[in-house]
């Protein structure tokens, strides 16, 4: 099958279509033919590589897959042993490693069936970009109906979940956004926009709730600013330097958090099959509707990684297959 295999490190120019071979089927994994996958920062990160990266992926022992890509929308090609929710020929979505390819494994609990009333580029969306915005607004931040939430750098994929999802959780919604975005953002339903290169938000006098950050440019400082006395921060977004400015943060959000008894939170989104049931019915009832800005075939993906790190994508990036 074809691939985008990463070869080296240091920018997308490393990324190459080659022919390797088809994933094993194994019990309990599911093989998808994959017609859609979206592009992630994290995907940017691991292209791009740095010792930060090399250092922590040797700590958690990760394997060191050639192939990158992990949400995915396709068919059902077949299924392993013990397989019971799929059968080949369903229309899946969620996440399978290795998904910038013609064919990607996936565990059976990762995966769902995918909504009719969506396409597949718009459910390869859903992934990375979906988990984050719901666990982190709904379970890291325990956003309530009514309950005013920033989100600052609401353009991206994240961004662009976020604010729908905080508006399907009965939120007030402030997005801050830039220029070329401001539209989009709007259109998603948010309360009002803001644009950061016309306005510098954390000296406005309106205060939230949560501040959700997905833009990481400002200090933690300027954004509790904005907070209300018992609001919660969450740090979702990770500094474009890389290694030491992103524990930098964290670190300093611990530190603020303990010393300070403020509510700073960093967290990692994590694949649950729970939670993307609860996003197939967002997306089922029209509460969510993913935005794509561009799709490129798999023979350029390189440029759609590429394109994602420039932080100018409006929304989504998807490699379609
Ligand atoms: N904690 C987690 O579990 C988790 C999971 C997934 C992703 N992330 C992190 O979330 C971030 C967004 O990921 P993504 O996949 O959504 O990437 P993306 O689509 O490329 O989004 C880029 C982000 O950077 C912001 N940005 C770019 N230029 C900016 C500028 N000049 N000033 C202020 N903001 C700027 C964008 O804000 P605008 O679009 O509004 O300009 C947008 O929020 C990344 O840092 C990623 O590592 C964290």
């Amino acid at each position: 099958m074809k691939a985008l295999v990463q070869e080296g490190d240091g920018s997308a120019d490393v990324l190459h279509v080659r022919e390797i071979s088809r994933p094993a089927l194994a019990a309990g994994r599911v093989l998808v033919k994959v017609r859609a996958a979206s592009v992630n920062a994290l995907d940017w990160h691991s292209v791009h590589g740095g010792t930060m990266l090399r250092i922590a992926s040797k700590v958690m022992r990760s394997k060191s897959e050639p192939v990158r890509g992990v949400d995915v929308a396709g068919y059902v090609e077949a299924v392993g042993e013990n397989v019971t929710l799929f059968k080949p020929g369903d229309e899946v979505f969620g996440s399978a490693p290795a998904s910038f390819a013609e064919y990607a494994s996936g565990r059976e609990d990762r995966l769902a069936q995918k909504p009719r009333n969506v396409s597949f580029e718009q459910a390869a969306a859903v992934g990375v970009a979906g988990y984050t915005a719901l666990q982190g607004l709904r379970d890291i931040a325990g956003v309530r109906s009514g309950q005013r939430v920033l989100v600052h750098g609401a353009g991206g994929g994240v961004g662009t979940f976020s604010v729908q999802i905080a508006k399907a959780l009965g939120a007030h919604v402030t997005a801050v956004t830039g220029e070329n975005k401001v539209d989009i953002v709007r259109s998603l339903g948010a309360d009002e926009v803001i644009d950061y290169t016309k306005e510098d938000f954390t000296q406005r006098p309106a205060r939230f709730d949560v501040v959700f950050d997905v833009a990481a440019t400002r200090s933690i400082g300027s954004l509790r600013r904005v907070l209300l006395p018992g609001g919660v921060l969450v740090l979702v977004g990770a500094d474009k330097r890389g290694g030491v400015a992103i524990f930098g943060r964290i670190l300093s959000a611990i530190v603020r958090s303990r010393a300070l008894r403020q509510r700073v939170r960093f967290f990692v989104a994590h694949n649950d099959q729970k939670d993307l049931f609860f996003l197939r019915d967002l997306l089922e009832s029209g509460q969510l509707t993913p935005r794509i800005d561009r799709t490129y075939p798999l023979s350029e993906g390189a440029e759609a990684v590429r394109y994602l790190g420039t932080g100018q994508a409006r929304a989504k990036v998807v490699i379609t297959i």
